[in-house]
């Protein structure tokens, strides 16, 4: 039988088990160095989430506020826009322990219903690792982007967004 799984703002005490969990889904060219991700989380804890089962953190999904067009650097810090319009979702992964099981549905419906909460007009992200009809599925679209963070990624990134509504 699985096990209970939660969702709960990430805590500094979960990044080991974080970057566990980015290691297990990334290959290494596009795991973020724990120092990047430790800034990410202190700049923006309150858009930042882990999902745990019995034995800790199986999942998380990062995001914060942006601006629509803009892309975060593979590998970059967070810059947080006083003005935002947009939830940016950086990063979202689950353990293959826990695959399967509607835990980054979980984690991204919670964010989405956060960033309608915050009065943000639109969510986007880049997406990788051939997961556009993962996306799409959120009623994510790709759309142009000018910003030459995109080219930080491996071949095949996508800017996707949609209105938060
Ligand atoms: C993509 C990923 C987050 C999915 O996690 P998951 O917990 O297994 O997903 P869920 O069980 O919540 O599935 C949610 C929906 O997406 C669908 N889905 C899951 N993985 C999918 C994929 N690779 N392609 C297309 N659809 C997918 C499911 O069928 C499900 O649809 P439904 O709710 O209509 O039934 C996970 O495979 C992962 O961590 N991948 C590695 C990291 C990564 O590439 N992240 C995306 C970066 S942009």
């Amino acid at each position: 039988m699985s096990s209970p799984m939660t969702i709960r703002p990430m805590q500094p005490a979960d990044l080991d088990a974080v970057l566990r969990v980015q290691a297990a889904c990334y290959p290494p060219p596009m795991q973020e160095p724990a120092a990047v991700v430790k800034a990410r989380l202190d700049a923006a804890a309150a858009t930042c989430l882990a999902a745990c089962d019995a034995d800790g953190v199986c999942g998380y999904l990062f995001a914060y506020p942006s601006r629509l067009g803009l892309v975060t650097d593979l590998g970059a810090p967070f810059e947080l826009a006083p003005d935002a319009d947009t939830l940016y979702l950086h990063d979202l992964a689950v353990d293959p322990r826990a695959l399967g099981r509607g835990l980054a549905r979980a984690l991204v419906e919670y964010l989405l219903d956060l960033g309608r909460g915050r009065g943000l007009s639109h969510a986007a992200l880049v997406s990788v690792q051939d997961s556009t009809r993962f996306w799409t599925g959120f009623g994510f679209v790709a759309r142009m982007t000018g910003d030459a963070g995109l080219l930080t990624y491996p071949a095949g990134a996508v800017y996707m967004a949609r209105p938060l509504d």
